[in-house]
């Protein structure tokens, strides 16, 4: 494995598998308490550039029950926040930590963090890509279909951070993937050409299209996120009405499988990108994709950062 984290595909499909299998492992542990503290006396630094309640505390968390601990590193407070380069940072804490998780804007400071790091970095969401959420996700589809192999997933949505890092896992791990996003609001090119590329190499399937209903028949897996991002808040108004006709509501539902599970990573803007009504209905796999946070974050943290 890699030494950081830094996108979905730094991970191969049998790193990915391993991962989840690690993660159902202590999450079989933390349920029946039985210590699993792989990382005692370990930190973790967590730098953070936008807000975040999931990321933060299952990090947290996830790194106190592993025999560590994690230190929250707002950016505001940091000497970054006054124009300290990353590169400087990156050095300096690398003598305290033994890893660093960051959530940012360009997925250029967490390569330069990489690069200039001798511990770990994990990729705690940039505007491209979100590999922990993903990770979490393949575990809960795992969770309530047995298999992620021929699975039909549906993205409707913003081609945003989610929609690339999906793309990535969802065909490595041989699902078959569907992404209806307006044109102006398709992923970068450069993941629909690796989708194109995976979905060769694992013989799955990589719809692109604009009809929401095209992408969602016959799913088993349903995906939203919301229309604008962090850092995209003052284009809400126009995402709005670009976004209108791409709402997961029940009557788009009845177009997937009859036990199609819905997920989406929150923080969820109802009556936007879902309905009170669907999420509510599927709040069950919605919850469990938010609890995996914690169980995938953990293997993450064991696979990089024990050794
Ligand atoms: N899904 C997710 O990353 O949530 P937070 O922004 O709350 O961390
Ligand atoms: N796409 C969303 C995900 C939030 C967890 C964002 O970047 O704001």
């Amino acid at each position: 494995m890699k030494k950081h984290l830094l996108k979905m595909d730094d991970l191969s499909k049998e790193e990915i598998l391993d991962i989840l299998n690690l993660a159902d492992q202590l999450k079989y542990e933390f349920k029946h308490a039985i210590p699993h503290e792989h990382l005692k006396g370990k930190s973790l630094g967590m730098i953070f550039e936008k807000s975040s309640t999931r990321t933060r505390v299952s990090f947290e968390a996830g790194m106190y029950q592993l025999g560590g601990n994690a230190l929250f590193l707002s950016s505001r407070d940091l000497q970054i926040g006054r124009g300290e380069p990353i590169k400087d940072t990156a050095r300096v804490i690398s003598r305290f930590l033994q890893g660093i998780m960051i959530r940012t804007f360009s997925q250029e400071e967490v390569e330069t963090l990489a690069k200039y790091s001798s511990i770990p970095i994990i990729n705690g969401l940039t505007d491209s890509e979100h590999p922990c959420q993903v990770l979490a996700d393949l575990m809960t589809i795992r969770e309530y279909k047995n298999t992620l192999e021929g699975l039909n997933v549906a993205y409707i949505g913003d081609g945003n951070n989610m929609a690339n890092s999906l793309i990535v896992g969802c065909l490595k791990t041989g699902m078959n993937f569907s992404l209806a996003s307006p044109k102006e609001y398709m992923p970068d090119e450069n993941y629909l050409l690796r989708g194109k590329e995976l979905s060769k190499l694992e013989c799955t399937k990589f719809t692109i299209t604009h009809s929401p209903s095209e992408a969602i028949k016959n799913a088993d897996v349903v995906i939203t996120d919301v229309w604008a991002s962090m850092g995209h808040e003052t284009e809400a108004k126009n995402r709005i009405k670009a976004f209108k006709d791409y709402q997961v509501n029940s009557e788009l539902m009845d177009l997937a499988k009859p036990n199609a599970i819905v997920l989406h990573c929150l923080p969820a803007h109802r009556e936007e990108e879902i309905t009170e009504e669907v999420l509510e209905a599927h709040a069950s796999e919605i919850f469990d994709e938010s609890e995996n946070r914690m169980h995938a974050q953990k293997a993450v943290l064991v696979k990089l950062m024990k050794n």
